[in-house]
């Protein structure tokens, strides 16, 4: 079945865009519009393998109902960057931007994860990029919401492509992001809950909304074997020395208490941030503080923050 045919068939006529015609250009990204756990995404890098794709998503239910209906999109290149806004519905504030590193690997090879480090803020969006950032797609956005109605109250998180200086929206999220959260939170100088409390009484201008002028590093420690199966329940040493480290901060995800003792829980266990004057202060302070963490497989990667430097 010819692949225009078999989409029309789905869409009807919400298809974005014309298929099989001459000016497809591949690759073209076909997703399972639902929830997935991350993995409902094709690139599709000729028409051949777009077809496979809907067949497998339509036809063959490999997502179940999570593929009733699939998003086409194309493809972006550059570099991934998220940036984060407080808003009460009319007004904004903007945390400095980061960088996640999704794949497992160092150089960004190997399977996609749920984030194994970050950094902020991230040198690839510029004053002029986080302009263009704010005029074509956050202003947009917030003011397209209030006009239908629903002006959008609290985090929303703007996933971003940056090439050659031109942001893309990736994706958005109705809450912070995991783990550039670790690398924003605390470069934020004022009050975080005043903040909050403004954007629920639409009072955001009126608060303090200063950020540290230093960069952070996170760096997650995962299980052996994340993102694929792994063995938790493995005992855990911190040395003492951490608790005295400055701007250093060991944020538990995978943990729990066995026995009076810590023990993983999760395919990604710690989250250790570290604050500094330079990114790479704080990328090497973190990598201190990794290494006075120990249990049995813990893998990390050991290139964080390595792109903005
Ligand atoms: N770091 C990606 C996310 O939180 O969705």
């Amino acid at each position: 079945m010819e692949f225009r045919r078999l989409v029309t068939m789905f869409f009807g006529m919400r298809l974005p865009i014309s298929l099989g015609q001459p000016q497809t250009s591949y690759p073209q990204v076909i997703k399972a519009s639902g929830l997935c756990a991350g993995k409902g995404v094709f690139i599709a890098l000729n028409k051949g393998e777009a077809l496979r794709a809907v067949k497998d998503i339509f036809e063959d239910r490999i997502f179940g109902d999570a593929g009733d209906e699939v998003v086409i999109e194309d493809f972006l290149q550059g570099q991934e960057a998220s940036v984060f806004v407080l808003t009460d519905g009319r007004k904004y504030r903007l945390f400095l931007p980061a960088q996640d590193h999704k794949r497992i690997g160092d150089g960004d090879t190997g399977k996609n994860t749920g984030g194994m480090g970050a950094y902020a803020p991230a040198s690839l969006v510029t004053p002029e990029v986080m302009r263009r950032v704010e005029e074509r797609i956050i202003q947009p956005t917030l003011k397209g919401m209030a006009e239908e109605g629903c002006p959008y109250t609290g985090f929303l998180y703007v996933g971003l492509m940056i090439d050659n200086g031109e942001p893309s929206v990736v994706e958005y999220n109705a809450r912070l992001g995991d783990p550039e959260t670790q690398v924003v939170l605390p470069l934020l100088k004022s009050d975080f809950i005043a903040a909050l409390q403004a954007s629920v009484d639409g009072t955001l201008e009126e608060v303090p909304f200063e950020m540290h002028e230093k960069s952070a590093a996170t760096v997650v420690i995962a299980s052996a074997g994340y993102p694929d199966r792994y063995v938790t329940g493995k005992p855990i040493t911190i040395s003492r020395d951490v608790a005295a480290m400055e701007e250093c901060y060991l944020f538990h995800a995978g943990t729990a208490i066995k026995d009076g003792l810590p023990v993983t829980a999760g395919g990604r266990v710690f989250s250790v941030t570290a604050l500094g004057d330079t990114l790479g202060e704080s990328i090497d302070r973190a990598y201190r503080v990794v290494e006075k963490v120990g249990f049995d497989g813990a893998y990390y990667r050991t290139d964080i923050g390595a792109k903005g430097l």
